[in-house]
């Protein structure tokens, strides 16, 4: 175990995101020897704090996960500055902070920056940071930053630049809490440390690939956001995209960053962008519905706080992509993400293809071959094979081949452990690059211009059932069928 030595300074220190995933996950990583006596952390935001109220939130965000007789020793290395992310005194305040810190808890300059508030003052923070001198040390710089990473290509883009005057390239971890979950960095050890399967990942032995990260949830206390964002750019933008581009990507040179992260872009590269005309053949738009048999469980969308009542935001996306690379051109690869959806699923199935003779009479029940890897509510990966029935004869049925199922709570912080351990650890690996980010808003932005041009009638599903039935029809088309949600 390798102590990290690091001043994380944290912006949005009393918002819900700090609470719930940073504060444990920092808690984790303290547990578990990576933090030690030389680290810090600087929680801001508009509030008025004391250092000693400030510490009694992060005790009590972490009180159900942590040891008694460690917590007092862990929050003395938090302090808090109630921050005006316009204003130049206030960066000054944090500045000084930041070098007492420094010298205090022998920090070698080493500072992470954590934007963990609304994106409307990222650019801002950023420039900042470097006209005040904050980020001018003798150790590393780095920036964290959470999602929406922009709202389309274009402002996408003027972030970045922003972004870009106090941090180059290497210094940005753009979060994407998918990637840093156990089962998604599964799949390259799935695929690269398994010869045989690799052997079959292409298009003469893969007929399609469903990628489903599925919901019951509704929008909760996030309408105001949601309304403004959408499946599209909540989920498909980011999460979909990064396990897609991890489940296609050719295979790397090595498992460093620079060559994992070039293959993901060659892929993102590789697909097809649909005309403007044909993004409905493509991709399928959805809202939720009160659910008719109990409208008073679970609201129409459009029926949510903050929320405009005649919203036309997606809560639902289906779509099919199409590669244009040698190894996957020709297969479908079919992903859908919704909230209010029957049950919470997230997963990738793999279906091979089955043309071969059958030398089974009828009476056989035989499944085409697929390899599934759930990553929520369980952690498993299963093989779907065609067995003999013990006994006389040669009939055969289904069977799977499956790892233990351990369940996982969705909302435990390791995920964003993970993430900020790689941070301080300088592995940007599992983080978005800047040109995987701009590919994936080249595709999202056609698909709301063709959306706009073709408008869907919503809502068009109702809460707790599997989708639009259009989600249906779109694998229907090429004769195939959406992998149960439950
Ligand atoms: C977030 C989205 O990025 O991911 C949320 O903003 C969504 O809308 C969440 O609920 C899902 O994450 P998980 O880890 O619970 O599947």
């Amino acid at each position: 175990i390798k102590e990290e030595t690091t001043l994380i300074t944290i912006f949005g220190g009393t918002g819900d995101l700090a609470n719930r995933k940073l504060y444990p996950a920092i808690y984790r990583l303290y547990a578990k020897g990576f933090l030690k006596e030389n680290f810090a952390v600087i929680g801001t935001a508009r509030r008025q704090l004391t250092n000693e109220l400030f510490r009694q939130q992060v005790a009590s965000s972490i009180t159900s996960i942590a040891d008694k007789s460690q917590i007092q020793e862990f929050v003395s290395h938090f302090y808090y500055r109630s921050h005006d992310v316009t204003n130049q005194e206030s960066y000054k305040v944090l500045l000084d902070l930041s070098n007492e810190l420094d010298s205090k808890y022998s920090l070698k300059g080493n500072r992470i920056f954590f934007l963990a508030m609304a994106p409307t003052f990222f650019n801002e923070i950023a420039v900042r940071l470097k006209s005040e001198g904050l980020v001018d040390t003798e150790g590393y710089q780095r920036l964290m930053i959470e999602k929406p990473f922009g709202h389309n290509l274009e402002s996408a883009q003027e972030l970045n630049d922003a972004l870009g005057l106090a941090f180059n390239e290497n210094q940005i971890y753009r979060i994407d809490h998918y990637l840093g979950k156990e089962m998604v960095q599964n799949v390259s050890a799935i695929r690269f440390a398994n010869p045989m399967i690799e052997a079959l990942w292409n298009n003469r032995h893969i007929s399609n690939i469903q990628v489903t990260l599925a919901e019951e949830l509704g929008v909760e206390e996030r309408g105001g956001y949601y309304d403004n964002s959408g499946a599209l750019r909540d989920m498909f933008q980011n999460h979909i995209l990064q396990v897609v581009s991890l489940v296609l990507m050719d295979y790397p040179l090595s498992l460093d960053k620079s060559d994992i992260r070039a293959e993901k872009v060659r892929l993102l590269r590789s697909f097809d962008v649909p005309e403007v005309d044909e993004v409905n053949n493509f991709f399928v738009p959805g809202q939720y519905d009160a659910n008719p048999e109990d409208a008073t469980k679970y609201k129409a969308y459009r029926s949510e706080d903050n929320v405009d009542p005649k919203s036309t935001t997606e809560t639902f996306v289906a779509g099919k992509l199409t590669s244009h690379s040698d190894r996957w051109n020709g297969v479908p690869i079919y992903i859908r993400t919704g909230k209010r959806l029957e049950t919470k699923k997230t997963s990738i199935v793999i279906e091979f293809k089955n043309d071969r003779p059958n030398l089974f009479d009828d009476s056989n029940e035989q499944i085409s071959n697929t390899l599934v890897i759930e990553i929520a509510p369980n952690e498993s990966i299963s093989l779907n094979i065609n067995v003999k029935v013990p006994g006389q004869g040669l009939v055969t049925q289904p069977t799977v081949l499956q790892t233990s199922a351990d369940s996982v709570d969705p909302n435990a912080p390791e995920a964003y452990e993970k993430v900020i351990h790689d941070c301080l650890r300088g592995d940007a690996t599992y983080f978005s690059h800047w040109d995987e980010v701009a590919l994936s808003w080249q595709l999202v932005d056609r698909i709301y211009e063709g959306w706009a041009t073709h408008p869907t009638s919503l809502p068009n599903y109702a809460s707790g059932s599997t989708g639009p039935e259009a989600a249906n029809e779109l694998l229907a088309k090429d004769g195939f069928k959406w992998y149960p949600l439950s």
